[in-house]
This record gives C-alpha cells, structure tokens and sequence, in this order.
C-alpha cells in the first residue's frame, strides 16, 4: 500500500427536496451570485424557476449556455470576465458536469490576474477560487465530489483535465428527482463515464481487497441500476443509487494506496471529444474493451482474473486468460445490450484522422508511463479496433 493524502471538503446534501435549502448554503458566501447553466434542461424541468424563486434576496447574475464538453473561449474567459466586472462572491452550477467544470476554471480565472489558460494548463499554480456551489443535474461526472475541471479549446484540439484542491465544490446539493429527465442516451453514457472512473482506479497495481471490494460493489451497483433507470426515468430508488454511485466514483476514494493507472482511457477519450465533440460517457464505452484487449497480457492478466471472477462471477478455475477474455466480452456486451453506440462510426468517426489523434495522445497524455504503458502505435491501434 502506498502513502497517501486524502480530503474531500465538499459537503454533501442528497435527497428529495434539498434545493430548498440553497438560501441557507449560499449565504455564507455572500449576496452576488453568479448562476450558470446550459442550454435549457433547466428551464424544461422547472428547475430554474425554482432557484430563481429560492434567490428572492440575492443579486444573481447569470451565463447560461454553457456547452457539453465545455469550451474556453466560448465559456470560460466570459464567465471569468463577468466576475470580475460584478464582483461576484460564490459561484452556483446549475447542470451537469459540463456546467459545474466551466464553472470551476471560472472560479480559479476569476482570483487570477492573467490568462485562465495559465492555470488550466499549470502554467501557472492555483492560489484561489471562489467558492462553488452546486445543483448538479446528471449522474456521470462525479464533479460535484472532486477536484476537477475538463476544458476543451477547439482552436487547438485540446481538452485539458485541471485538478486542484481549490477547485472542490463547497457544497453539492443532489435530489435525484433532477434526473428523472435526464434523456436516454445520457442516462447511458453517464453511467459508462462511472463505470469507467472505476475501472481507471481498479486497474492499476499495486491494490488492495478493501479498493477492489469498493470498485466491485460500485461497478455492481451501477449495472444493477443501469436498466431500471431505462424502464423507468421516474425510479426514485434506482436514480438515487445511480447518481451517488457516480458522485463517489471519480473521488479517488476507491484508490487510496493503490498504484495510479495513469487513466488511459479518459486520456483516448479526451482528443476523441477534443476532435470530435462526442459525448465522453460514449466514447469512453466505445474505449474500454478494445484498451483491454490491447493490455492484457501475462503482466495484466491478474487483474482481469479479479475484475471477472468478482464483478461477472467467472468460474475461477478457468484459465486466467479465458477469464480475462469472457470478462472483456462481458463487458462489451453490457454496453452494448444498455444500447451504447459501440464503434467510432456510429458516433461520426471514420479513419481519417486516426493517426493525428493518437499522435496527440501519445505527445499529452503521458501513457507510457500508465501502469499499462502505452506508445503511439498502442493507442492507434487501440482507435483501429474501435472503428
Ligand atoms: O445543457 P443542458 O440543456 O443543461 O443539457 C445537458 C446536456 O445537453 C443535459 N442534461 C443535464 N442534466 C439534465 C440534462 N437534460 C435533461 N435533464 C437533466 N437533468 O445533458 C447533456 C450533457 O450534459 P453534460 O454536462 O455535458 O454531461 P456530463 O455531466 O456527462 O459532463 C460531461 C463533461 O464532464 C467531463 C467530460 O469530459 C465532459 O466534458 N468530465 C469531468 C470530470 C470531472 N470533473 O471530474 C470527469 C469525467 O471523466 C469527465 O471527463
Ligand atoms: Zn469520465
């Protein structure tokens, strides 16, 4: 087991109802709140109304629009602007994890004199942020419980993942009634980004019985729920256990002491997005089996044995590399049968522009140094297979 440190400051309100108290968590912070939020969810489910109403006697300033695989220029640099011009006091996400990462870099931009970009790409180290405060709106990121912004800047392809203690939420309020409208493809590819964040923890050495029971019980919990949500988006019990099962998952508390896998596939998955501007739940489901089978081999195999006989109750007498093969279709064929697009193409990906990406990759992610390590010529591969 390896040293580690650990804090999380974020406070946590989970349940029916908890918006409701957003008065109270705000004022603490101050009066002048900026608001921001996407392109509308909010408005359709009446959850904007509702904040509105809540924030009778604050002064509230608004960005809305902020996109999926949120962007700099577009998001970032106005939102930063306007906290500075209004001297905002806290900032209030209202959305998903794209809402609630813009609204971080915002925070960090708005304590910093120089280009936000600085910070982003740790040009320049965080000093400050101010104070966020959450209503997060989708099951996936796991953002309202960890440190961590991704930003995209589609004049360079890039899509940066930003993580710095100052840029934890203060409070998270989660009513799964939130979710209830979340669309199918949503619903789906947010429960793939969960399952993945565990993964990316799992697999990586070394590791210890107390991670690998939580990252099981976690992967377990999320395919239990993952076809109830489906029937039934209004599955109060299903959707509170798939949304805090997300808000757990990306916290680093599954893999405390354990080696660091370096996240290979998040690494892939960003300059897809970055590229492409796809949905990274879906294209993190698309990575997953096909960085399996690039990796496994006798040095990984073990892990597969773990993850197979735990997660999918393999016959343990098997093989491990049987074991480790079944476990990689098993986990295909769950993406695939929740109805996951599971090739580049279905998600408007052809080969053209392959080979740019996995330069891209190989140049900024740092794979070779994962606990799998991977070369240019690995992560081509990787997007080869999953055309
Ligand atoms: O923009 P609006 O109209 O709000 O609609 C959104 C958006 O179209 C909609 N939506 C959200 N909540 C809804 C809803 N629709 C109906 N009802 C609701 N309750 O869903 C769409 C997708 O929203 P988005 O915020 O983009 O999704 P998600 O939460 O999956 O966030 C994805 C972003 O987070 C980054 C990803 O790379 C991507 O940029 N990640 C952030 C991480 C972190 N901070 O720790 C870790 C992840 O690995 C990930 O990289
Ligand atoms: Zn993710």
């Amino acid at each position: 087991m390896i040293n580690f440190s650990y804090c999380t400051p974020t406070r946590i309100v989970f349940g029916k109802g908890v918006v409701e108290k957003l008065p109270e968590v705000l004022n603490p912070f101050g009066k002048r709140v900026l608001m921001t939020y996407g392109g509308g969810s909010i408005k359709r489910n009446g959850l904007y109304d509702k904040v509105k109403n809540l924030l009778n006697d604050f002064e509230v300033f608004e960005l809305p629009g902020i996109e999926p695989n949120p962007k700099y220029t577009q998001s970032v640099v106005p939102g930063v602007q306007m906290c500075k011009e209004h001297h905002i006091d806290v900032i209030l996400a209202v959305g998903g994890g794209s809402v609630l990462d813009c609204s971080k870099a915002i925070a960090a931009g708005a304590c910093y004199d120089g280009e936000p970009w600085d910070l982003i790409t740790y040009q320049v180290k965080t000093q400050a942020a101010l104070p966020i405060v959450d209503i997060m709106t989708l099951a996936a990121t796991g953002s309202e419980y960890d440190a961590a912004s991704v930003i995209s800047r589609s004049e360079t392809n890039d899509k940066v993942g930003y993580i710095d203690p100052h840029l934890y939420p203060a409070v998270s309020l989660l009513d799964p009634e939130y979710t209830f409208t979340i669309p199918p493809k949503h619903t789906r590819a947010g429960i793939a980004d969960a399952m993945n964040h565990v993964m990316e923890q799992f697999f990586a050495e070394p590791y210890t019985a107390l991670n690998d029971g939580m990252c099981i019980a976690a992967l377990k919990s999320l395919m239990l729920n993952a076809p109830k949500v489906l029937a039934d988006p209004n599955d109060y019990e299903a959707r509170a256990e798939v949304f805090y099962t997300c808000t757990l998952a990306c916290n680093g508390i599954f893999c405390n002491g354990n080696g660091h896998s370096g996240w290979p596939m998040h690494g892939i998955e960003h300059a897809l997005s970055a590229y492409y501007d796809i949905t990274h739940g879906e294209g993190l489901a698309i990575i997953t089996p096909r960085w399996m089978k690039q990796i496994l081999n006798e040095k990984t195999v073990g892990r597969f044995v773990t993850y197979g006989t735990m997660l999918f109750g393999i016959d343990a007498n098997l093989a491990p590399m049987e074991i480790a093969e079944l476990a990689i279709r098993k986990t295909y064929d769950f993406f695939k049968e929740l109805g996951i697009p599971m090739t580049l193409r279905e998600v408007g990906i052809d080969d053209q522009r392959l080979g740019e990406m996995a330069h891209h990759i190989a140049v900024n992610e740092g794979l070779e140094d994962a606990w799998a390590p991977l070369n240019e010529e690995d992560i081509l591969e990787i997007l080869k297979a999953s055309l």
